[in-house]
C-alpha cells in the first residue's frame, strides 16, 4: 500500500511545488479557518456529484478543521430539474456554500478557494485533490472510483457501491493495485444501535439464525408508454450525465434522483435502500466475504412495458445462505428495517431502535470475551481517519461489493422469475447462462472501465 500524502513534511512540499501552477491553491488561506491544522494536515477533498445527497455529504466533512473542500464537480451548473424545486443544488450553488461556510470561519469574512468543474477527470487531475466523494448515480460509480483511484486519489463512494457485480470486481482491482482507501457509503455501520443489534446477532443471543427480513421502499409509478421527451435544460450536460449508459432521449423523471429507477442507470429500491437493509443483514451474519447461494423471485411486481420507470414497484425475493439461514427481501412498511430470527428469538432494527423478543434482550450488555464489530460513530470521520492512518475503513471496498452483488442478484432473479444457484466465491450463477449475461452491462463508446 503506498504511503499517506500526510505523512511527511516532504511529501507536501513536493506536492506544493507540483501544484503551484495548478487550478487550486489551498494553502494559501487564512489559519482562522482550518483551526490548528496547517495544510500538510488537512485532507484535500473534492466532491463529484452535487446533488440531493450531497446536501447530507457535503456539511458531513465541511466541518472538520483537517479538511479543505478544494473542489467541487456536478453537470447541473444551477438548479435545473431536482426532485424537489426548493432544491438548490448543481455545481455553483454547491461551490457557493463552501466559501460560505470557509467565509463565516475566516477572520476577514470572505473566502475565495474553491473551483467548479463540470467534468471530474478535471478534479482527478488535479494533483493537490487527495480525496473524492463520488456522489453520482449508480451508472457512474465504479468508472469515477476506478479513475480516481488510477489519479492515486482515496474515494468515498455512495452506495449501492456499483451498477454491476462485474463493475464491483473492476472496483477492489484498482483499489487495491493503487493503495487507495475506498470506504462505501453505508452509513449504518457506523450506527452504534445497528452494531448492537448485530453483536447480538453474533452472539448467538437469539439462538442459530433461521431467517431474516430486509426491508425496502416501495418504488413509484414513472411516465407510462407514450411518454414525451423533453428539451434538455441550459447548463445541464446530459451527454456527461448519460456517459457510460446507453443513449436515450432526455426526461426531467430519467435524471436528478429519479435515475434510481430505471435499470439503466440504477436497480430501483432493492439496490437504493435494499443497499443498507441487506449490508446490516452481511455485518449480522458476519457473511462479508460471501453471499447466499440461492435466489428466487416470491412476486415481485413491475411496471407494464413502456415505462420511463422499469424497476421493480415491489421487491420480493428470497435467498439461502450455505448455513441455511433464509433471506427474505421484500418491499414493506416502513420502507425499511431487518428483523434476525433465531431458534431462541427476535432481534429488530427500523424506526432508529432496537427491539427484541424476549424483550430484555435489547439491553443486554457484550462481554468482553464475546465477539465485538468493529466502532465507527461518524462514518465521514471514519474515511477520513483512514485517509490519513492508511487503515481500513469500517466498509471497504470489497465489504460495499459483496453486499451491492446480494442486491444486484437478486434483482436478476427477480427479473428472470425463476430460482437461481449462485457461486459466490466465482461470482458466477450455476448453469445460467444468461442470468451469468446480466453481470455486466456494455459500456457505451467512448468510455471504458
Ligand atoms: N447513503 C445514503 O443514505 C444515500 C442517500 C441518498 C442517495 N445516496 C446515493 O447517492 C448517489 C447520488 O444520489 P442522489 O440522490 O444525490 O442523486 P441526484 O441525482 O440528486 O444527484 C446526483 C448528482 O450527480 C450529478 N452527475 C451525474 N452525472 C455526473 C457526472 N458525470 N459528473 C458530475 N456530476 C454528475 C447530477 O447532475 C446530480 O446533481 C446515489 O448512488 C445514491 O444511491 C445515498
Amino acid at each position: 500500500m503506498s504511503p499517506s500524502r500526510y505523512t511527511t513534511r516532504r511529501d507536501f512540499l513536493k506536492r506544493l511545488g507540483g501544484t503551484a501552477a495548478g487550478a487550486g491553491a489551498p494553502w494559501l488561506v487564512p489559519d482562522s479557518v482550518f483551526g490548528a491544522n496547517p495544510p500538510s494536515n488537512r485532507v484535500h477533498v473534492a466532491l463529484i456529484g452535487c446533488g440531493n445527497q450531497s446536501r447530507v455529504d457535503l456539511p458531513a466533512v465541511l466541518r472538520y478543521d483537517d479538511v479543505q473542500v478544494t473542489a467541487v464537480c456536478d453537470v447541473n451548473k444551477g438548479s435545473h430539474g431536482y426532485a424537489r424545486p426548493e432544491h438548490f443544488l448543481g455545481r455553483e450553488p454547491a461551490r457557493q456554500k463552501v466559501e460560505e461556510h470557509y467565509a463565516k470561519k475566516a477572520s476577514s469574512g470572505s473566502f475565495k478557494g474553491c473551483d467548479a468543474y463540470a467534468d471530474f477527470r478535471d478534479v482527478l487531475a488535479r494533483d493537490d485533490v487527495d480525496a473524492v466523494m463520488i456522489v453520482l448515480p449508480d451508472h457512474w460509480h465504479a468508472l469515477a472510483a476506478c479513475m480516481a483511484a488510477r489519479r492515486g486519489k482515496d474515494v468515498y463512494c455512495q452506495k449501492p457501491l456499483t451498477l454491476t457485480v462485474h463493475d464491483g470486481r473492476q472496483m477492489i482491482e484498482a483499489v487495491r493495485r493503487h493503495g487507495r482507501i475506498l470506504q462505501t457509503g453505508s452509513q449504518y455501520r457506523s450506527n452504534p444501535t445497528v452494531r448492537h443489534a448485530c453483536e447480538l446477532v453474533r452472539n448467538g443471543r437469539v439462538g442459530k439464525i433461521e431467517r431474516v427480513f430486509s426491508i425496502v421502499s416501495g418504488a413509484p409509478v414513472g411516465p407510462g408508454p407514450g411518454w414525451n421527451p423533453m428539451p434538455v435544460p441550459d447548463g445541464f450536460d446530459y451527454e456527461m450525465w448519460l456517459g457510460p449508459a446507453p443513449n436515450a432521449p432526455y426526461h426531467a423523471d430519467r435524471c436528478l434522483y429519479r435515475f434510481r429507477f430505471n435499470l439503466d442507470y440504477s436497480g430501483g429500491q432493492v439496490t437504493n435502500t435494499g443497499a443498507h437493509s441487506n449490508d446490516i443483514v452481511q455485518w449480522a451474519l458476519g457473511t462479508d466475504d460471501t453471499a447466499p447461494v440461492e435466489f428466487e423471485d416470491t412476486g415481485s411486481v413491475w411496471p407494464p412495458e413502456g415505462h420511463l420507470y422499469n424497476t421493480a414497484v415491489t421487491t420480493s425475493f428470497r435467498a439461502r445462505y450455505a448455513s441455511g439461514a433464509e433471506l427474505v427481501c421484500q418491499t414493506q412498511d416502513p420502507g425499511f428495517g431487518v428483523r434476525f430470527e433465531g431458534t431462541e428469538g427476535w432481534v429488530q432494527y427500523a424506526e432508529g431502535k432496537v427491539t427484541t423478543h424476549p424483550e430484555s434482550l435489547a439491553d443486554s450488555q457484550i462481554g468482553p470475551d464475546e465477539i465485538r464489530l468493529p466502532i465507527s460513530t461518524n462514518h465521514y470521520r471514519n474515511f477520513l481517519d483512514c485517509v490519513k492512518s492508511r487503515e481500513e475503513p469500517i466498509e471497504p471496498v470489497e465489504v460495499g461489493h459483496r453486499t451491492a452483488t446480494i442486491c444486484h442478484v437478486g434483482n436478476i432473479a427477480m427479473r428472470l422469475k425463476r430460482k437461481l444457484r449462485w457461486d459466490p466465491q466465482e461470482e458466477q450463477f450455476l448453469d445460467d447462462d444468461q442470468a451469468n449475461g446480466m453481470l455486466q452491462r456494455p459500456y457505451r463508446e467512448p468510455w471504458q472501465l
